[in-house]
């Protein structure tokens, strides 16, 4: 994996955060237009911020590290600031990722703003 940053490796190999979530206050699954790969993502929400995220991700080693590193630079945001989040800075947040990968962050900031979506109309039901 010599074309990705130490960041991209590290958090490949120790992921963060993946797993199951019990009763999660919203989630969603999200597919990548460009690949197919996809991302299921549960969220706890607490006074309006992001208490703590789980994910489940069928991809490429790009799509588990950006998954890894959003589920755990999103912790403490308000949900407005989750929502607002871009596949750019999700690729900063791993170092940067190769041209030809740089579609693989788009995973995590839309499954996050799904699953807020989804908390959203389950708060209004
Ligand atoms: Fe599909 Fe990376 S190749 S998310």
């Amino acid at each position: 994996m010599a074309a990705y940053s130490d960041l991209v490796v590290e958090h490949f190999q120790n992921p963060r955060n993946a797993g199951e979530m019990d009763s999660p206050d919203g989630e969603a699954t999200k597919s990548n237009p460009v690949c197919g790969d996809r991302m299921r993502v549960m969220i706890r929400v607490k006074d309006g911020a992001i208490e703590e995220v789980r994910w489940q991700t069928r991809g490429c080693p790009p799509a588990i590290a950006t998954s890894s590193v959003a589920s755990e630079m999103v912790v403490g945001w308000p949900l407005a600031k989750v929502e607002a989040l871009t596949r750019e800075e999700v690729a900063d947040a791993v170092g940067g990722l190769p041209k030809d990968k740089v579609h693989c962050s788009v995973l995590a900031a839309d499954a996050l703003r799904a699953a807020i979506e989804d908390y959203r109309s389950r708060s209004q039901a």
